[in-house]
């Protein structure tokens, strides 16, 4: 999707910016990378077969996880959740399901929080990385790291206490949609809790019967230093890069980015 495809197909503003902050990140790739995806993920990312990367920043951050997966969790590691999002999910849960957990901005959390965790990636690189940090942290043997997707989740039906998914759910088919929403639904026990972090399209979630909370407060990047302020500010908010070096610091306020913060959540508490 470019910036114009959003601003004229009805994707929220989120979408639009992101559109616009993607110009980088599309160049970095090209339709010969798309080799990388496995069948299941071209199934879903390229259904007609003839996706470009640079004319889609949704495929180009596909095969940034791909193929530049320390970059992408560089990124997801300074950009980081409202404290009272993850204060607010359930806890002394049995067992929790996260589905597109990435590196594990969210998963890292969600230990503390149940006895059980499966997190659930179909980008191998990120499992990997993912893998590497639960290991340091010791907490291996809590956290099951799996392949799958939204729309086909290996998971039994009502497994989990709390099934979750952090800026990763959408409502296009390849990135959740009805189907992958309902995968969700049916893995979720009853009088269990389904949770969509930092959601991008709240009205469609709304018309399924989610409701919303939002955690106020200002929020920052914490960028490790000023200098990778500037190097992630290049790749990934290409608009911002002038105000972040006049600002000159490593914390830099959302706004100034031009993305909503991670302060807010879309929840369905499902009937007993
Ligand atoms: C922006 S990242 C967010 C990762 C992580 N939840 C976080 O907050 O850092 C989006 C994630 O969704 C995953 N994803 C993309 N399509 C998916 C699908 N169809 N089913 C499940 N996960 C998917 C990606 O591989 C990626 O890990």
């Amino acid at each position: 999707m470019t910036e114009a495809e959003a601003q004229t197909q009805g994707f929220s503003e989120r979408d639009v910016v992101h559109a616009a902050a993607g110009r980088e990140l599309r160049k970095r790739y090209t339709a010969a990378d798309l080799a990388v995806f496995t069948c299941d993920e071209a199934r879903r990312f390229v259904p007609r077969g003839d996706g470009d990367p640079q004319n889609s920043v949704v495929l180009a951050w596909e095969l940034l996880y791909r193929l530049e997966p320390e970059l992408y969790d560089r990124l997801a590691s300074v950009e980081r959740l409202h404290p009272d999002v993850v204060r607010w999910l359930p806890c002394d849960l049995d067992r929790i399901a996260e589905v597109g957990a990435g590196t594990g901005r969210l998963t890292m959390e969600l230990v503390a929080r149940g006895q059980h965790v499966v997190a659930v990636e179909p980008a191998l690189p990120l499992r990997r990385i993912l893998r590497r940090k639960l290991a340091a942290a010791e907490h291996g043997d809590r956290v099951r790291v799996v392949r799958g997707f939204f729309d086909q989740l290996p998971l039994p039906d009502d497994f989990a206490d709390l099934v979750v998914a952090c800026s990763a759910f959408t409502p296009s088919s390849g990135h959740g949609g009805d189907a992958g929403l309902a995968e969700m639904e049916r893995a979720c026990r009853p009088g269990g809790c389904v949770a969509i972090i930092w959601p991008n399209h709240l009205d469609w979630l709304t018309a399924r019967g989610y409701r919303y909370v939002s955690f106020p407060g200002p929020m920052f990047v914490e960028f490790g230093s000023y200098r990778e302020a500037v190097e992630l500010a290049e790749i990934f908010y290409p608009t911002a890069v002038g105000e972040v070096r006049r600002g000159g610091e490593r914390r830099v306020p959302f706004e100034v980015l031009g993305i909503n913060p991670p302060r807010d959540v879309a929840f369905k508490v499902l009937a007993g």
